[in-house]
């Protein structure tokens, strides 16, 4: 796409920067010729108790997966978010939080996070929690999320962010995988002037989880809005009870670079999520170094990134590559549209935001509210915006820059996902052009390349499935409790890559543009979602028989789910049971997972071996049913028609 719009790096970027086109290069090139001697280089930007003496150890032979980094070093994560930071920032603002109403807002200084993060990690230990156990993190947006995170890297345990708007069953399945027996919740989270009952929520996941032989022992409850709750005796723990009961400091524990430091679930094709399992040095590393260069993030600027703790970009970008490198970090509460769709702007001028870092699906939404909810706001503080989540439209990215940004702040489209840590391709904003679209050119260490399905490399301008070539420091290093799992979904389809499971275009000027997954996985306002696990809530209702779940294009979510349903014999297709099997996917996911449009589908085209053709489903939910292909193969081909002429998406 050489005719692509280009918006080029201004002198003014080109020279505040920290990297600029020749310096990335020059660095670009050492990464990927000399890994050791770079990677060596660069891990001294954080805090080792022990020196590791070896860097890169990692075999991408599908025989042999191993990834390690720094594996004879030692650390502390925590250490590096906060007590590092004592000696010249403790008083600086480490945590902006903003509340749901826009009265509410705190702001933690280092000292104070040292102190609360202490606390939380003495309850943790006083109640049994030890290096290695996992504790399931449900919480709101609020700053004891980051506090019980850093506690538990602290102490070394391994903690579990589940985002706070899943379902108890999906909490339940995600104690049972990791078998957590440690839990911090809030008694309700408060989103958009709503609330939702996450202490309930917690209590119905346990029970469920306990039946299939889980063993929660203790559950600490952070007191957010004063709702009701029931507390279970012996087992159920306030926090600001226990905080008072311990010591104000904690000693750090000495975690080994490849010590988990978390697990966080992700959707894959199949119905279960998989624990993504990071370890500490190379994360650290990874997170900090990125945090510091695609955002430019220089000594003093305010940065917000308004995702959840619950995603990976939480993780890495609310709070431990901005803390790793003693910035001041914004957590907010709320939803871009409450109280009104000014809200973000209003937040950016109230805190002096520089750096805005935020999905394409919430840009489209704010975009489709009309420019004066934007214009009215200054945002004359913002240097920088970022993009993140699923692939941004043109026209969207045009308008981020000309209206949120008026033209002076580069935008950085930066592809990564929960596997990779932290981001690996995206414009450098004093280095690298940005066209609008394109996630662009790598970050030190990260080689991507293209292949086809046979897995044959493709050279020069191209198109086809993502793969990563040699291992960074960010990447994960297995998934939880089933390393065969990790090795068949990520290095067997192409032998010898990390296969990202999206495709991608090259253009002439070696720019990657991300075009989507190519599994079936979907990407629902940047939530990722499997097919199989809303298929599997669909047929778990009684009156359902079987189930196809597709994405389709729509305009603000980027994919809407698209649900084919079978129903039982004798049940009455109505719009009254469409409700029902809507809120019914809800309550057993998530409200994220919602269907958008549900059809009901007398029959499912099927190969004659029985094999749900999907190709076909695909189409006829694009509502591009000219061109289905050969159909000829399929045992009935007749209900074909029938899903054409019923079809629910009339583009
Ligand atoms: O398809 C890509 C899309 O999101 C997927 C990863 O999702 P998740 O693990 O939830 O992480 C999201 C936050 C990092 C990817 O496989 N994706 C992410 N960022 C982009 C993107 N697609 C296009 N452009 C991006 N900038």
């Amino acid at each position: 796409m050489s005719d692509a719009k280009v918006h080029s790096v201004t002198p003014e970027w080109a020279e505040r920067a920290f990297i600029d086109w020749d310096k990335y290069q020059e660095m670009y090139a050492r990464s990927v010729e000399d890994p050791n001697g770079f990677w060596g280089e660069q891990a001294q930007r954080i805090d080792w108790i022990k020196p590791f003496t070896k860097v890169k150890n990692t075999s991408y032979d599908y025989h042999n997966v191993s990834i390690k980094w720094f594996e004879d070093g030692t650390l502390n994560a925590s250490v590096n978010c906060i007590d590092r930071h004592l000696a010249d920032r403790a008083d600086q603002v480490a945590i902006i939080w903003e509340g749901d109403e826009p009265s509410d807002d705190k702001h933690i200084t280092y000292r104070q996070l040292h102190e609360y993060v202490c606390r939380l990690a003495n309850v943790m230990k006083a109640h049994g929690v030890k290096k290695g156990d996992r504790v399931t993190i449900y919480m709101p947006m609020i700053p004891e999320a980051a506090y019980a995170m850093l506690a538990c890297a602290r102490i070394g345990a391994i903690h579990s962010v589940v985002f706070g708007g899943f379902s108890p069953d999906s909490l339940a399945n995600r104690i049972e995988d990791c078998r957590s027996d440690f839990v911090i919740t809030s008694d309700e989270g408060v989103r958009g002037g709503r609330k939702i009952p996450l202490k309930a929520n917690t209590d119905k996941a346990i029970e469920r989880a306990e039946k299939d032989g889980a063993s929660v022992r203790n559950v600490l409850v952070v007191k957010r809005t004063g709702g009701d709750v029931a507390m279970k005796e012996g087992r159920d723990l306030w926090y600001h009870e226990e905080i008072e009961k311990v010591e104000a400091d904690c000693p750090p524990e000495e975690m080994g670079a490849e010590d988990p430091l978390f697990i966080l679930y992700t959707s894959g094709s199949t119905g279960k999520p998989k624990g993504v399992m990071h370890t500490t040095g190379g994360y650290m590393v990874y997170t900090s170094i990125t945090h510091q260069y695609v955002f430019d993030y220089h000594d003093g600027d305010i940065y917000w990134c308004t995702a959840d703790v619950g995603w990976v970009t939480g993780h890495s970008y609310i709070v431990y590559g901005p803390l790793a490198n003693g910035a001041t970090t914004l957590m907010f509460e709320g939803v871009p549209n409450y109280p009104s769709g000014s809200r973000f702007w209003e937040v950016c001028d109230k805190h002096g935001v520089n750096i805005f870092y935020t999905a394409p699906t919430a840009i489209r939404a704010l975009m489709g509210a009309g420019d004066e909810a934007v214009t009215k706001t200054s945002r004359k503080s913002l240097r920088l915006l970022g993009s993140v989540g699923e692939p941004i439209n043109p026209e969207a990215w045009e308008w981020y820059y000309r209206v949120v940004g008026e033209e002076r702040c580069p935008v950085v489209d930066t592809w990564w996902q929960t596997e990779t840590g932290g981001i690996l391709i995206t414009p450098l904003p004093g280095a690298i052009a940005q066209k609008p679209g394109s996630a662009t050119k790598p970050f030190f260490g990260v080689q991507p390349a293209v292949v086809d399905n046979e897995g044959n490399l493709l050279e020069g301008a191209t198109e086809g499935n993502l793969v990563i070539l040699d291992s960074w420091p960010g990447q994960m290093r297995t998934v939880y409790g089933d390393h065969d799992r990790f090795v068949q979904t990520y290095f067997a389809t192409y032998k010898g890559n990390y296969f990202t499971g999206d495709g991608c275009r090259r253009d002439a000027d070696g720019d990657y543009w991300i075009t989507g997954r190519v599994d079936d996985v979907l990407n629902v306002s940047g939530h990722r979602m499997g097919t199989a696990e809303v298929e599997s809530a669909l047929v778990a209702h009684p009156k359902v028989s079987e189930a196809a779940v597709v994405g389709y294009p729509h305009n603000i979510k980027g994919q809407g789910i698209y649900c084919y349903v079978t129903l039982m014999a004798g049940e009455e297709p109505t719009d009254e049971l469409k409700k029902e099997l809507r809120n019914w996917v809800r309550s057993e996911i998530g409200p994220i997972a919602s269907p958008d449009l549900i059809q009901f589908a007398p029959g499912l085209p099927k190969t004659r071996s029985g094999k749900i053709m999907r190709r076909i489903l695909r189409k006829i939910a694009e509502d591009d049913f000219s061109n289905l292909g050969d159909t000829s193969t399929l045992a009935e081909p007749a209900v074909v028609d029938d899903l054409v002429e019923h079809r629910q998406n009339r583009a």
